[in-house]
């Protein structure tokens, strides 16, 4: 009988004070990203006349098989990431930092007055979620459309992407060359916490076809030169073929570059109507004695699976006329120059000579060649 009472007191005394005993959370669901922070906005409420003695956050959690709710300052997981951000008055606000995987569940608030302690009969639930982004399809040939989805458990809003750690403009496009590169994702206001990255691969047939030269400067008959092709593409070019055609004299009109006493001409390589010849393949061409009719236009031709790209033509040319021209203008020059000191020697002479006649007898005239011989 006595123990019915008691209970019965419990029963109204409980009763009452559901009204007046309540904790309240803003958002009893919050979502939030892995790394980030998340805050329970909380306020909590009691009948006049009581004081708050203490206030305490826990988290429920099945140990051994039974549930129980921890005092989350006693769980060294939480070490240095809780803050109360709340006071002894009416707000119970929690704050949490770092948040990790583990840190999803049901966290409940509590506080003791002088006459009474309670829980929260309600709960916050936590969701610690992560950004997964995607790239569909992850390997695409240039101008094929690319969508990236950013999924996450949370129902967050505005998405913005990352190229390379640069900020990407769209979610959908056609993929250019330099599209390929890692995406990653993040909320707007948290451009911080990013998704791992993911990559997309664009592929595309040999661009910026070109070939080099092995030397530089003049081609002598029998010197050795090699012709190397390189390209830009994805998959790498992985055959290659060399063309030849010569470079027959063309139609175009010469060119005086030079006068005097000759007129020197040049004309340029004009593309002749020679077909085109394959000499060759593999990245390097070598040439290794060069003679006169290895003279031409070069062209390389890079392909890969998706497709082939020629370079421009390279001017081969053995300089051997050309060269053995400058060398007669420079004979030439040279010996001009001889003669114009030659003669403006002898005019010099014969114009002494006509100043100092032995029968002139000029004192200065002797003078002057006296003291240039003891000089000399
Ligand atoms: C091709 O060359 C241009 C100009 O140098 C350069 O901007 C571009 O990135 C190159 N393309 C590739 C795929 O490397
Ligand atoms: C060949 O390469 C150039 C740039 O090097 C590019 O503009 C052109 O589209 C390419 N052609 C083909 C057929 O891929
Ligand atoms: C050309 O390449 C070959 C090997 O690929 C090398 O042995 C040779 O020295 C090169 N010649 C020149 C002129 O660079
Ligand atoms: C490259 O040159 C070869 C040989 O003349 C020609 O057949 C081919 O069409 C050219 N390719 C391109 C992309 O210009």
């Amino acid at each position: 009988m006595k123990m019915i009472l008691i209970l019965a007191i419990l029963i109204t005394k409980r009763g009452v004070e559901s009204a007046d005993w309540s904790v309240t959370f803003e958002n009893p669901n919050p979502c939030a990203l892995k790394g980030s922070s998340v805050e329970f906005r909380c306020s909590y409420d009691y009948p006049v006349g009581e004081t708050v003695k203490s206030t305490a956050w826990f988290k429920g959690e099945i140990q051994h098989g039974i549930w129980q709710r921890t005092l989350l300052s006693t769980l060294s997981s939480y070490e240095g990431r809780v803050e109360y951000l709340g006071d002894q008055q009416h707000n119970c606000s929690l704050a949490i930092y770092g948040l990790q995987d583990n840190d999803n569940g049901y966290y409940y608030f509590r506080f003791d007055t002088q006459t009474y302690g309670r829980h929260s009969k309600r709960s916050v639930y936590l969701s610690v979620s992560e950004l997964k982004a995607r790239v569909h399809p992850d390997s695409v040939k240039a101008g094929e459309s690319v969508t990236l989805t950013c999924g996450t458990s949370c129902q967050l809003n505005g998405m913005v992407w990352f190229k390379d750690g640069q900020p990407a403009a769209k979610a959908e496009f056609q993929a250019r060359i330099e599209d390929a590169g890692k995406y990653s994702c993040a909320v707007e206001g948290q451009e911080l916490m990013r998704s791992d990255p993911v990559a997309l691969d664009v592929q595309y047939p040999p661009v910026n076809v070109s070939v080099e030269v092995s030397r530089v400067g003049r081609l002598s008959e029998s010197s050795s030169v090699n012709l190397t092709c390189s390209s830009a593409a994805n998959p790498a070019a992985n055959s290659y073929t060399w063309y030849w055609r010569s470079a027959a004299p063309s139609s175009r009109s010469l060119q005086p570059v030079g006068s005097g006493s000759y007129t020197w001409y040049w004309r340029s390589a004009a593309p002749s109507s020679r077909s085109l010849q394959p000499v060759g393949s593999g990245s390097v061409l070598s040439l290794s004695s060069v003679e006169a009719s290895h003279s031409g236009l070069y062209l390389c031709q890079a392909s890969n699976p998706l497709g082939e790209n020629n370079s421009t033509e390279l001017l081969l040319e053995l300089e051997v006329k050309l060269w053995e021209a400058d060398r007669l203008m420079l004979c030439i020059g040279i010996g001009a120059k001889v003669i114009v000191v030659l003669v403006l020697s002898l005019v010099l002479v014969w114009f002494w000579k006509r100043r100092c006649t032995p029968d002139a007898e000029k004192e200065e005239c002797s003078h002057d060649y006296e003291n240039i011989r003891i000089k000399n």
